[in-house]
């Protein structure tokens, strides 16, 4: 085969078929097909699209470019998560264990933050003397034991999908909706669950910024997890604003925690009892939404979710008190309330602007090996939708020095829109595609 052929047969709006798509995704990862011509297949794919089959045909074959995960040293229901990413997204800090305290097992491969959004892993370590690298065996006696366990992406895993998102990314072709959708579900299908539920974000803080784009891409992700045999759902959710209250490391856990205590509602733990309710209707433990997330709540109400959590942070090397009082995790030196100058509603918060005044503070990583300060961040007072009076506190800066507070209350500040007249609170859950 030639790559050349294959560039003009897709450039020319053909089909390329599976041998093709695997010929090409080994060559490419093996390093015998150059950026050049990859940069222009990719090019091709942008405009032309994929069918259905040519993405499966993507996906598995980026699946299998590396190592996959066999689950099967670990008993009984497996289930996944996925979230295509936002700001202040803490949700697998607490749906992990409440899912474990429902007997379903969540084996999880995260990353770090990069840019405006926030990661799993950089959250997990705000847990002091907790590490999330270790070997499979650990990793799957941790599952079967505390019944989750959250681990660092390793190496191995869809090499393909670490050389061709770095390409999409200075190649203007990431936002491709195949080239999406096999990048996300190659990830999914190596890391071996039975069950994959994804969160779709939509709006200004996400990747897909209108309903349509997001539900479209769910619809590509929930059929191609299905053809690949697995039971997979998706659920479209706000990300106009940050999700919950707090942007930034510690902060985040300490209110992913706080809705395990039963101390917080809101956005975040709707959005868990939707994701959960998911997995358990796929599981077959709950025949009703309204079923699961009983289930779920009594969970949160006897306990069991954050003892799950106490036990899975002792069995990475933290401690569990830190669970129980969350004053022992990282606090920054200074915090700084930031004040409504006026009256009325709070019409909107920008999602990507509060990421990145986080990710100036120190929270995140504007490169890959940049260190991060865990304590810094942002904690929301109020959300898109509610009253304010004038000189209210609308959020709290935890900042490194006074005048990195200073800058971030300003940003902040013009990151915050209002209005004099009521607005329409928006809807977290936009739709479920099963
Ligand atoms: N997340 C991924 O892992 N891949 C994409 O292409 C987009 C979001």
């Amino acid at each position: 085969m030639l790559m050349r052929e294959l560039i003009e047969k897709k450039r020319d709006g053909g089909e390329l078929s599976r041998e093709e798509i695997c010929w090409m995704t080994e060559g490419y990862t093996r390093g015998s097909i150059p950026d050049y011509q990859m940069s222009a297949m990719l090019m091709a794919i942008y405009f032309r699209g994929m069918t259905e089959d040519e993405t499966l045909a993507l996906t598995m074959a980026m699946m299998h470019s590396g190592g996959v995960i066999d689950l099967g040293a670990v008993h009984g229901i497996k289930a996944d998560k996925h979230s295509t990413g936002g700001v202040g997204d803490k949700t697998s800090l607490a749906l992990c264990p409440m899912m474990a305290a429902q007997g379903v097992k969540m084996a999880k491969l995260s990353g770090r933050g990069l840019g405006h959004t926030g990661g799993t892993i950089d959250k997990l370590e705000s847990f002091s003397g907790l590490s999330t690298s270790m070997s499979m065996d650990k990793f799957f006696r941790d599952v079967n034991e505390v019944g989750f366990a959250i681990a660092g992406q390793t190496a191995d895993i869809v090499p393909a999908d670490k050389k061709l998102y770095a390409l999409r990314d200075v190649t203007g072709t990431v936002p491709s909706r195949p080239l999406i959708v096999s990048s996300i579900m190659s990830k999914k299908l190596a890391a071996g669950a039975d069950i994959i539920v994804l969160d779709v974000k939509t709006g200004s803080g996400a990747f897909m910024k209108t309903e349509e784009d997001s539900f479209a891409l769910a619809r590509d992700m929930v059929s191609i997890g299905r053809l690949a045999g697995k039971k997979t759902a998706a659920v479209v959710t706000d990300m106009d604003q940050p999700l919950g209250h707090a942007v930034g490391n510690a902060l985040e856990v300490k209110e992913a925690v706080a809705v395990l205590k039963g101390e917080q509602g809101g956005d975040l733990l709707e959005l868990c009892l939707a994701l959960g309710g998911c997995i358990m209707q796929l599981a077959g433990l709950a025949q009703s939404e309204d079923e699961a997330r009983e289930k779920l709540l009594e969970c949160i109400e006897n306990g069991s979710a954050l003892e799950r959590l106490a036990d899975y942070v002792e069995a990475q090397g933290g401690s569990r008190g830190d669970v129980y009082d969350t004053s022992r995790l990282p606090l920054a030196p200074v915090q700084l309330e930031v004040k409504a100058t006026c009256g009325g509603w709070v019409s909107a918060i920008d999602a990507q602007e509060v990421g990145n005044i986080c990710l100036r503070l120190g929270g995140g990583r504007a490169e890959k090996d940049s260190e991060i300060d865990l304590s810094v961040g942002v904690v929301l007072r109020l959300k898109a939708g509610e009253a304010v009076k004038a000189g209210e506190t609308i959020a709290v800066v935890h900042a490194s020095d006074l005048a990195g507070a200073e800058e971030a209350a300003s940003s902040l500040a013009a990151a915050c829109s209002f209005s004099d007249s009521p607005v329409e609170r928006r809807e977290l859950i936009r739709g479920v595609v099963k």
